[in-house]
């Protein structure tokens, strides 16, 4: 048997153990723009309720004629990386507008907010230093800490007592740095980074947040959660994606203090070895930054779809995890279930997805719903009808 038949019977029956553990992922084809209205391969049209498109600047023409622009003007491609010959002032345009929303020091580009976090521990910490990291932090933390040498402590989910107990035990290390998600993506719920600050304050420590589920969502005007905790200028380090709220293409970023940023464009491995981000997304990122800095009305609007929507679902029944996000998880605890219902909204005219372990607990399945600011009234009621219609028939509610 040749090295790769041998292989081949390896990787058959791996995916025949997902398969057979209900765990496959089939990928839904949709054949029209991403926006709050789809067309599917089939030619059906549906509702989508499952996308990170917040703030409706997915299909935005306002960011197709800026990204169009910047393409015409620029060009396609970069062929490089920023330090050889990929750096053009578009980039710095929009390096300077992430920190202006952010109000942080200066920001630099990732191709992807996974290689932020992938880039961002090892040439900042050493064996000497700690990380100290909630356990349901992103797949791209996880795999960034890894990455680094420092010492990993890990604390249950915004749960602050143990924080508390991981920060005592990290006080032999020489720097000290915690890092959380600021939503957390299945629950909806936000990390609680006042008291993170505070504990950091009392235990010598540095803090991180992720904004990618929270920045253009969370805080009166969506600045994330150093603007919902009044700490805007005070987190060291923030990272975020281009790929959720502001448009939703790729991209993504660190932002913070400002020798911080400088070290990272000197050392970053995802900065120094992969390619600059293409004209088009930072044209269209520039718009976007630009568009959020003169008003306020898509935050506005999200935040009322949300608080309607919610309250909406919990009056028809429904279990909803606490949030103070865009995402409102449906609680159906048990993976067949959520598929059930997920199938029999789709025949409703609503996309949504449902969760289950391992991406979630055992135990734990739900649909999670994604609201955007793009959702107008009529699309809420629909989703909740054929919600409300589904889990009456499946006696959910
Ligand atoms: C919290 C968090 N961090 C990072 C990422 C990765 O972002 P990107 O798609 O830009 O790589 C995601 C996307 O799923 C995320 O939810």
């Amino acid at each position: 048997m040749s090295a790769f038949l041998k292989f081949q019977k390896h990787l058959s029956d791996e995916l025949q153990a997902i398969r057979t553990a209900g765990l496959y992922k089939e990928e839904r084809i949709i054949a029209s723009p991403q926006s709050v209205s789809i067309r599917l391969k089939n030619g059906k049209e549906v509702l989508n309720f499952c996308s990170n498109n917040y703030l409706g600047f997915a299909d935005d023409k306002g960011l197709i004629e800026a990204a169009e622009k910047a393409m015409n003007e620029r060009g396609y491609g970069m062929s490089s990386v920023r330090f050889i010959c990929g750096t053009q002032d578009l980039h710095k345009e929009l390096e300077a507008s992430i920190a202006r929303f952010f109000g942080t020091e200066d920001a630099i580009l990732y191709a992807a907010c996974f290689d932020a976090n992938g880039g961002v521990f090892e040439p900042l910490l050493s064996e000497e230093d700690a990380i100290i990291s909630d356990v349901l932090n992103h797949a791209s933390i996880i795999d960034g800490v890894r990455l680094c040498k420092a010492v990993r402590y890990r604390y249950a989910n915004a749960d602050m007592e143990d924080l508390e107990n991981q920060l005592q035990a990290a006080q032999a290390q020489r720097f000290r740095l915690i890092v959380t998600d600021g939503v957390f993506s299945m629950d909806g719920n936000v990390a609680p980074v006042d008291k993170i600050y505070a504990l950091a304050q009392k235990y010598n420590a540095m803090v991180m947040v992720d904004e990618s589920h929270s920045a253009g969502v969370v805080g009166k005007t969506g600045r994330g959660t150093t603007e919902q905790f009044d700490l805007r200028g005070k987190i060291e380090i923030l990272t975020g994606t281009l790929g959720k709220a502001f448009g939703g293409a790729v991209g993504g970023f660190t932002t913070g203090k400002k020798e911080i940023i400088e070290l990272l464009r000197q050392r970053s491995r995802p900065y120094l070895f992969s390619n600059s981000l293409p004209p088009v997304v930072v044209g269209a990122g520039i718009h976007t930054f630009q568009r959020l800095e003169q008003s306020n009305v898509l935050q506005e609007k999200l935040h009322a779809n949300t608080e309607y929507f919610v309250g909406q679902m919990r009056s028809a029944g429904f279990d909803i995890k606490p949030t103070q996000s865009a995402i409102c998880a449906v609680m159906l605890y048990e993976a067949k279930l959520s598929q059930d219902m997920a199938f029999r909204l789709l025949e409703e005219g609503i996309y949504v997805i449902g969760f289950y372990f391992p991406v979630v607990p055992n135990g734990q399945a739900r649909i999670r719903i994604q609201l955007s600011a793009k959702h107008e009234q009529a699309h809420l009621d629909k989703c909740i009808a054929a919600f409300t219609k589904v889990g009456k028939e499946l006696g959910i509610i």
